[in-house]
């Protein structure tokens, strides 16, 4: 017999799950059907993020920094460490438990909203009278029947044509998140944001990385000041980025991989790598979905066509995170599943896409908020620009890490802060403060008169506001 629900939600990634709890606590009987398993078979919801993405990548990025910290870092602070040695089963068996408390953390929640879990994969049947017909099957073989239904499928990995991810030589981030012995040589293809955290992870950890990219710029999205200075820091790291490449032909042979290529100068190249990182962007999925069931309208890219307010072309379907338009970000998926949960109860959700905050989680972070100084450029905006380093900040210096900047961008006129950009330590919390004071659309002048702590990595936040107005006072 079928189960109605007020709500369906399929996908339990960070917009699934995010959007059935939302649901739930406005009194919305709920249901989150999600179909990831765990090694045991086991429901392990979360998604992209929780299992393959943001949680164990940035669990493999703190490890491994405190492996380069004890190997590198430590005895400037007067701390000698002898026999230093890498346990890499235990660092991957670390990152699998941190995914599992994460997934068994979403479970615990789920019951705690009284959100009705499925385990497996939801297909739209048909449309009633009575809503939509949704089909699981997996571990759980159900019928549910939905007055709303919120899409949540996320993205899946693009591959080079031609080589196609065997997760053993050729790696897209699950395989990336998961060698099991650190490759010698380890080529990445696609210098964006898993290109350089995964490849900052195996580097600190001993391979030798070279990272391939398409662009003749570097992070082409970031602030081009910012850029440059992470250019600068991560070839001093050890990362060979080349850039301007073109790939040819990518064959996996027993052991490695060779990767035929033409840089930036039109020169051939034919490199042999240990494993190889794919990781040039990713693509929506609506696989199994059945969305020709119902008549749920597609781009040409694959995404779900939704409007401003995470609606797609059918009545009461909606659709929100990596599987639409916009930036493929867990917070951003959380905020359109928090949103679209309101709007259902009849409320005002919104989504601000200027003030979605992006970082990068590399040594330094790279973070930013707004508008970047090129495209006020290309939009005609007259605006000021203050900048503060952290080799100016006490606990910067304190910390032994004072490399980066925070960057201020204020409207010429009216001092609004228009963008806000960080390299340097902590940059991922640091931005919080850009993102609120953008929020309440405050000035750089507001930033810079409100008291922040000393010693804190904060103060070069107020002092780079101080910097737009030429009047820093540690610098
Ligand atoms: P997903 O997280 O992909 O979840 C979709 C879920 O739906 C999956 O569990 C899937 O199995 C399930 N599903 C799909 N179809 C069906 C179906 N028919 N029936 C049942 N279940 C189905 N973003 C950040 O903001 N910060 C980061 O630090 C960050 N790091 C990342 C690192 C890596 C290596 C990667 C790959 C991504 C990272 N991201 C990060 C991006 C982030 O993971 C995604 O933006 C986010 O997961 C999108 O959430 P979502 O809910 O839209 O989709
Ligand atoms: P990306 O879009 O960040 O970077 C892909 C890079 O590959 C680009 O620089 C692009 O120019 C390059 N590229 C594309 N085709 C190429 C080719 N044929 N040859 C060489 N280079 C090529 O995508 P990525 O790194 O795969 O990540 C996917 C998404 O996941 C990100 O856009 C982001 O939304 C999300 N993510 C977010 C993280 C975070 O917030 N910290 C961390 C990791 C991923």
């Amino acid at each position: 017999m079928a189960k109605n629900f007020d709500v369906v939600v399929i996908g339990g990634g960070p917009g699934g799950y995010i959007a059935a709890i939302r649901a739930a606590q406005l009194g919305f009987n709920t249901a989150c059907i999600d179909e990831w398993k765990n090694a045991k078979n086991g429901p392990a919801p979360g998604g992209t993020c929780t299992n393959v993405g943001c949680i164990p990548s940035k669990a493999l990025l703190q490890s491994s920094e405190n492996f380069e910290h004890a190997g590198h870092a430590f005895a400037d602070h007067g701390i000698e460490v002898k026999g230093l040695s890498l346990n890499l089963g235990q660092m991957l068996a670390r990152k699998d438990n941190v995914v599992k408390q994460n997934n068994d953390g979403i479970l615990y929640l789920f019951k705690k909203n009284k959100v009705a879990f499925f385990h497996g994969r939801g297909s739209f049947v048909k449309s009633g009278s009575d809503g939509y017909e949704i089909k699981v099957a997996g571990a759980a073989e159900e019928t549910l029947v939905a007055k709303h239904v919120i899409l949540a499928t996320g993205s899946n990995p693009r591959a080079l044509p031609n080589a196609p991810f065997d997760e053993k030589l050729i790696l897209s981030n699950t395989g990336a998140l998961a060698i099991d012995a650190v490759p010698k040589k380890l080529g990445v293809i696609g210098a964006g944001v898993i290109g350089l955290e995964m490849g900052s992870v195996w580097r600190r950890l001993g391979a030798e990385v070279t990272v391939l990219e398409a662009l003749p710029a570097f992070l082409g999205a970031v602030d081009e000041q910012i850029a440059k200075e992470a250019n600068k820091l991560f070839t001093k790291q050890g990362l060979a980025i080349q850039l301007g490449v073109k790939i040819g032909a990518v064959t996996a042979g027993k052991k490695d991989v060779t990767v035929e290529y033409t840089d930036s100068k039109g020169e051939a190249h034919k490199d042999v790598y240990d494993r190889l990182i794919v990781s040039i962007g990713r693509v929506p999925n609506t696989v199994g979905l059945n969305p020709e069931a119902v008549g749920l309208k597609l781009d040409e890219r694959g995404a779900i066509v939704v409007d401003d307010e995470c609606k797609t072309s059918l009545p009461n379907v909606w659709a929100v995170g990596d599987v639409v338009r916009g930036p493929m970000l867990a917070h951003k998926a959380e905020e359109e599943g928090v949103a679209v949960a309101e709007r259902i109860a009849g409320q005002h959700g919104h989504v601000n896409f200027n003030t979605i905050p992006w970082v990068i989680y590399t040594s330094p972070e790279i973070a930013w908020v707004g508008k970047t100084e090129q495209q006020l450029k290309a939009d005609g905006v007259a605006y000021k620009a203050g900048t503060f380093p952290f080799m100016a900040n006490g606990r910067a210096r304190a910390l032994g890490d004072t490399s980066g900047m925070v960057k201020f961008l204020a409207d010429a006129k009216t001092d609004e802060i228009l963008g806000v950009h960080i390299i340097g330590p902590m940059a991922s919390e640091l931005i919080s403060e850009a993102v609120v004071a953008m929020e309440f659309r405050a000035s750089a002048e507001d930033i810079a008169r409100i008291c922040h702590a000393h010693p804190s990595l904060s103060e070069a936040t107020k002092e780079a506001a101080l910097a737009v107005d030429k009047r820093s006072l540690n610098f």
